[in-house]
């Protein structure tokens, strides 16, 4: 028997790869795209699709049922930015999200849950040069509080009720078909998209703050990982460390340059500058690496690589 998949937040940058990718795997039929509305058309017509309230436990639990659904990619939250602007629509839909889906398991109407974290979870006082799996963390976004706190509920209900639920912190993640959205780290998206439609960039971050980054077909292959291992093989049940590369903006601005010789790059800091400077700058993964065979595929010059390309297919003139 196939497992069926549903996708909480799939109109949004890694739902929208992983529902793809899913897809891919397992069939149309067996993945059920969802989110709050109709954002990303793409998403919406291009198979199984359902509005679904991740704040409203029936509006899942209905979703669930109908589809028969074994398994949960909560992707659905406020990020980082957005979420300081409005810390308790943050902490209300990234919280009340996570139990709505922690307790469908604990009560068996689905199986397997993954959660996202991210590098948010740790904070100023956190060792910035690779960051350990155990350490400090005293976030002070109240992004980072909820995943904190999240990875507390996650473990916890592993333990108590036997929940499998599943999670990665993920680091900043770079990709060229959706736009993300509220986070610190999404210069390092829009840095390309106007290298290629303007030829310039003001980055609302400092040359040389250092962020550890990822990009998404590496992001996507280390979710589906994590699913795939066997359950005795995940010593952490909070959420795994994850890495790939770290960059500073002028790192990336510097390999845009060997594509676009005349790209400038200026700087104007806003108040994502201090959340930057309250995370790492690179992380150990050796948990991720050990445990399920994590082994990344791109570096920054791979990655620019593919970004241009992508990119400048997207932006072509089409050809009449
Ligand atoms: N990319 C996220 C953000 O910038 C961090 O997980 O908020």
């Amino acid at each position: 028997m196939s497992s069926k998949i549903l996708i909480i937040g799939a109109c949004g940058q890694i739902g929208s790869e992983l529902t793809y990718k899913l897809r891919e795997i397992h069939g149309n039929d067996n993945v059920i795209a969802s989110d709050i509305s109709y954002t990303n058309l793409e998403i919406v017509n291009s198979g199984i699709f359902e509005i679904v309230d991740a704040q409203d436990y029936s509006s899942i639990h209905i979703c669930v049922e109908k589809h028969k659904i074994d398994t949960i990619y909560l992707m659905a939250a406020m990020l980082s930015a957005t979420g300081e602007k409005y810390p308790m629509k943050a902490w209300d839909l990234n919280m009340s999200s996570l139990f709505n889906v922690l307790n469908l398991a604990k009560a068996k109407f689905i199986s397997k849950v993954f959660w996202p974290s991210s590098i948010a979870v740790f904070g100023p006082t956190t060792p910035k040069e690779q960051t350990s799996q155990h350490t400090i963390m005293e976030p002070t976004t109240v992004y980072g509080i909820t995943k904190q706190v999240g990875e507390r509920w996650c473990e916890y209900y592993f333990d108590k009720y036997g929940v499998d639920v599943r999670s990665i912190r993920y680091p900043g993640i770079v990709s060229w078909k959706t736009m993300p959205g509220g986070g610190t780290t999404d210069y390092a998206v829009e840095i390309y998209h106007k290298a290629i439609t303007d030829g310039k960039y003001e980055s609302f971050l400092s040359e040389d703050t250092e962020l550890p980054m990822m990009f998404m077909d590496d992001a996507i292959t280390a979710t589906i990982q994590i699913m795939d291992a066997p359950a005795n093989q995940l010593s952490i049940r909070s959420s795994y460390n994850l890495a790939a590369m770290s960059f500073t903006p002028k790192d990336i601005a510097g390999e845009i340059q060997k594509h676009i010789r005349d790209f400038i790059i200026t700087y104007n800091p806003d108040f994502r500058q201090q959340i930057a400077d309250s995370w790492p700058k690179s992380i150990d993964d050796s948990y991720a690496r050990k445990d399920w065979n994590w082994n990344h595929q791109f570096d920054l010059e791979k990655m620019t690589n593919e970004m241009i390309l992508q990119l400048k297919k997207k932006y072509a003139p089409a050809e009449n």
